[in-house]
């Protein structure tokens, strides 16, 4: 596959690094790092610098091929042990988008796969591994794009929440794929993007990368998505998902299940986008997915000039809330629109 060198997740192979567009810069400035260090690449993972389920996978993947690089072990039983310390670092970084320990355990059994093998050996299958995982990455999100678009009629506004596309992928996103793919088809789209408090994803990732792509996009703030749905003036929701439990249940950004609460209540379908590779059977229902609770200053102080809220103040900041199924008119994957969930296990 030929690669442009802007995609959001890269390997720089002359250097072996990870390159990443530094999110937290965006929309002032592009701004690419270079990272081959697990303890930056965790920082990246854990900071945003890299977000979003997909794109997390792939840069983990590749992070951790590009570490197994600088591992100076001659011994190739002592060489393995620190590599599978350093899968386990980097797996740890996020616990909620099962991407994230999904590709490190995918390079995890390519490691331990041969024992035969002689280091060189077992970097170059780590390498391509991380290849396909990428690869898979781009083709499974153009098959969502595809299935997606299926459902974009000509002329409809859509409403999405957070940032589920090119910047959280590693090329075309899994939510907004099939509002790129309709476009590319002549359909006439809006897309309404929820600012998503209190990182800005929608404000920061989504308004940006589709105006740049000269889709129509509208911000707004996340109270406000009610109103324009009371006046009929959203048509659908597509919004992107962290884990799939096996009876259709989906972690999403925390405000997702807001989101799908007045869907359902103004009648509007509402779209979870998916790559099967977020779909965790092991995982009975949302209740048991384990929800990431991230720093208080995310809600209190960043963005303002001056805090915003008394010293001290207790706050409440989980990264994710659980949509369940029943809120969920179709899951989108690569495999095709489920709307049967008891069928989640087949499609995996
Ligand atoms: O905390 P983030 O920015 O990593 O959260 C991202 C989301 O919630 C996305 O909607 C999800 O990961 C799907 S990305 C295709």
């Amino acid at each position: 596959m030929e690669y442009a060198v802007r995609d959001t997740v890269a390997l720089d192979e002359e250097n072996q690094a990870l390159v990443i567009i530094d999110q937290t810069r965006l929309p002032q400035e592009e701004v690419y790092l270079r990272l081959d260090q697990a303890g930056e690449i965790v920082e990246a993972i854990q900071k945003l610098r890299v977000r979003g389920a997909p794109a997390i996978g792939v840069a983990a993947a590749m992070g951790l091929y590009v570490c197994a690089c600088r591992v100076s072990e001659s011994d190739a039983a002592c060489w393995r042990t620190k590599v599978r310390q350093i899968g386990a670092q980097i797996s740890a970084a996020r616990p909620t988008a099962v991407n994230l320990s999904w590709a490190v355990g995918r390079m995890l059994a390519v490691l331990d796969g041969d024992p035969g093998r002689t280091i060189p050996e077992t970097l170059r299958a780590l390498h391509d591994e991380a290849c396909t995982i990428r690869d898979g990455d781009v083709r499974t999100c153009m098959q969502i794009g595809e299935n997606g678009a299926a459902l974009i009629r000509d002329g409809m506004a859509i409403l999405t929440h957070c940032n589920a596309g090119r910047l959280a992928a590693v090329r075309y996103g899994t939510a907004l794929a099939p509002v790129y793919r309709a476009a590319e088809q002549g359909k006439r789209i809006r897309v309404f993007a929820d600012e998503t408090r209190p990182l800005l994803q929608g404000a920061r990732l989504t308004a940006y990368e589709l105006s740049r792509a000269g889709i129509d996009v509208t911000l707004l703030c996340d109270n406000m998505a009610a109103s324009l749905m009371a006046q009929g003036r959203i048509d659908a929701v597509f919004v992107g998902c962290d884990r799939v439990a096996a009876n259709g249940d989906a972690a999403n950004k925390i405000g997702t299940l807001g989101v799908a609460i007045l869907a359902k209540h103004f009648g509007v379908p509402f779209y979870v986008c998916a790559p099967t590779s977020t779909v965790d059977l092991s995982c009975p229902c949302g209740e048991q997915i384990v929800i990431e609770q991230r720093d208080p200053s995310e809600v209190s102080r960043m963005w303002y000039a001056h805090p915003m809220a008394p010293e001290g103040i207790r706050v409440y900041n989980p990264a994710f809330d659980v949509t369940p199924h029943e809120l969920i008119t179709a899951m989108i994957t690569e495999k095709g629109v489920c709307r049967d969930y008891s069928n989640l296990p087949q499609l995996v």
